[in-house]
C-alpha cells in the first residue's frame, strides 16, 4: 500500500497524533550524505510547518502559514538543484521526469500561496497532508530509485566525490 492509502484516513489536522508529522527514520536514508542531510532539513520544515498549524491561533494561522511557506521555498529550491546537478553528473536516464516532478511541487506550493493571499481560506489539513504525502512518497520511490542509480554509477566510475562537487556548486 502507498502512502496515499495511510493518509487518507486522516480527517482533520487535530487527528494527526504526533506532532511530528513526517518522523525522520532510517527507511529515508537513501545512501548519498548530501542528499539525506537536506532531506531531513525539509523534513523539519514540514514538520515546523504542520505544528504551526497544530497551535494554530484562528487570527495570525494564515499569515504565519504563507510566511513559513514562503520562507521554505528557497531551500526547496536548493535541495532540487542539488539533486538535478547530481542526475545530470551521472546521466540519470530518468532525468526529466524527475525535474517535472520538483516543477510540479514548487509550482502546486506558489499556486497554495497565491490562493491565499488573494483570499482564499486556509485548509491546513489539506496542505500538510498533501506535503506529507508528496515528500514520503517522492523520497520512497522517485528519490530512491534516483539515488540507487547514482551509487550503482557511482561504484562503476568512482566518482563520490565528484557527486559531493556537484552538489556543492548548486
Ligand atoms: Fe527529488
Amino acid at each position: 500500500m502507498g502512502y496515499r492509502g495511510r493518509i487518507i484516513k486522516l480527517k482533520r489536522v487535530q487527528d494527526i497524533p504526533d506532532k511530528e508529522l513526517i518522523p525522520w527514520g532510517k527507511r529515508l536514508v537513501l545512501g548519498i550524505p548530501i542528499i539525506d542531510s537536506q532531506h531531513k532539513e525539509l523534513v523539519v520544515l514540514a514538520n515546523e510547518l504542520n505544528y504551526k498549524c497544530l497551535r494554530h491561533n484562528k487570527d495570525t494561522v494564515k499569515e504565519g502559514f504563507v510566511c513559513a511557506v514562503r520562507g521554505s521555498i528557497n531551500y526547496v529550491k536548493v535541495h532540487f538543484s542539488t539533486e538535478e546537478k547530481i542526475m545530470e553528473r551521472v546521466g540519470f536516464p530518468g532525468l526529466e521526469q524527475h525535474k517535472l516532478q520538483h516543477q510540479g511541487f514548487i509550482a502546486k506550493i506558489l499556486e497554495e500561496i497565491e490562493g491565499l493571499e488573494s483570499g482564499h481560506a486556509l485548509a491546513p489539513n489539506r496542505f500538510v497532508i498533501f506535503l506529507k504525502d508528496w515528500v514520503l512518497s517522492h523520497i520512497a520511490i522517485s528519490d530512491k530509485e534516483m539515488v540507487d542509480y547514482v551509487l550503482a554509477e557511482a561504484a562503476k566510475r568512482n566518482f563520490v566525490a565528484e557527486t559531493e562537487q556537484a552538489a556543492k556548486a548548486s
